[in-house]
């Protein structure tokens, strides 16, 4: 029995060799490989369409990512487990993505970079860090570390899901009523939600036009759940006043995309959760020992020290 492992997003070389230090018992083939019989764990990133059918004695899918996006877009996907891989380093890299940018917006950063443009030596006050409210949508695992990281920064940190959550230092929302008195109180919205049939587009004209005028955008989970139309005219309304977006409805994000030169949107391409093979390798073969031994797959994130 053995893994098949396929990340398109690179390092495979490095993956390979963590996976020949963490799981030394079982073999690794790296895709494409045609034994397909052996095959009883998939190890992959944005996996070909249709590929995972072919491998009758797969047991699991363990994806090197916390979206299953690409996977649910698969007709033919094998009834088996998917395992989302939740690294702890990666949470904490998304985390600090965000608070750098809440960072730069909270203290005015964005105006004083137009400033220097005009060489204008002027200064402004800016809130209270306690003060300014962040408003993550989406607490699942990511949205929650997320969350607490802010809070733990110093900002007010609210957070909407579909459904009730609690969760420390954060002040919680749910349910649509509720999701429109967070957003009139934010200044930051953070999008952590996954994209699906009920997210996709969600972040449009009225919820835009829900939070006061003049806030600001960060999107670190996917681009699908913005409408791209929608935030383009808030922009450039001054609704919206500074974006920083990780992630597109299509990546990589087209050449002729508004964004590129939008003078208040940052790009960055979808870099926000950096992943290492040396620690998510540990991560996905310890779920591998775990199912092996018929247990569940490791809930890493509960191990944050919060
Ligand atoms: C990256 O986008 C992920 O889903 O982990």
């Amino acid at each position: 029995m053995a893994i098949l492992f396929n990340n398109q997003d690179g390092q495979t070389e490095q993956w390979v060799k963590a996976f020949e230090e963490y799981l030394p018992s079982m073999a690794l083939h790296v895709y494409p490989h045609t034994a397909v019989e052996e095959i009883k764990y998939a190890v992959v990133w944005n996996h070909p369409k249709g590929d995972l059918k072919r491998y009758p004695n797969l047991k699991a899918i363990l994806n090197l990512g916390a979206g299953t996006d690409y996977l649910d877009a698969d007709p033919d996907l094998p009834k088996v487990p998917i395992v989302r891989l939740l690294d702890p380093v990666v949470g904490i890299n998304m985390a600090q993505y965000v608070l750098y940018w809440v960072m730069h917006f909270h203290r005015g950063y964005e105006q004083y970079r137009h400033q220097q443009m005009q060489a204008q030596w002027s200064r402004f006050q800016v809130p209270q860090m306690s003060d300014f409210r962040v408003s993550v949508l989406g607490l699942g695992l990511i949205g929650e570390y997320i969350a607490k990281y802010l809070a733990q920064s110093g900002f007010t940190s609210q957070a909407w899901n579909r459904s009730t959550k609690d969760v420390d230092n954060v002040r919680c929302f749910s349910g649509p009523e509720q999701l429109t008195d967070m957003l009139a109180s934010t200044d930051v919205l953070v999008n952590c939600l996954p994209v699906n049939q009920q997210t996709q587009g969600m972040i449009n004209h009225t919820l835009l036009n829900t939070l006061p005028k003049g806030r600001f955008l960060i999107n670190v989970s996917r681009g699908g759940v913005i409408n791209d139309a929608d935030l383009l005219n808030a922009l450039n309304s001054g609704q919206i006043k500074g974006a920083a977006l990780d992630t597109f409805a299509c990546e990589p994000l087209e050449q002729t995309s508004p964004y590129w030169l939008h003078p208040n949107v940052h790009v960055t391409p979808h870099i926000s959760g950096a992943t290492y093979a040396d620690t998510s390798a540990r991560v996905v073969a310890d779920n591998i020992l775990r199912m092996e031994k018929g247990e569940q797959p490791f809930p890493i994130y509960s191990h944050f020290p919060y």
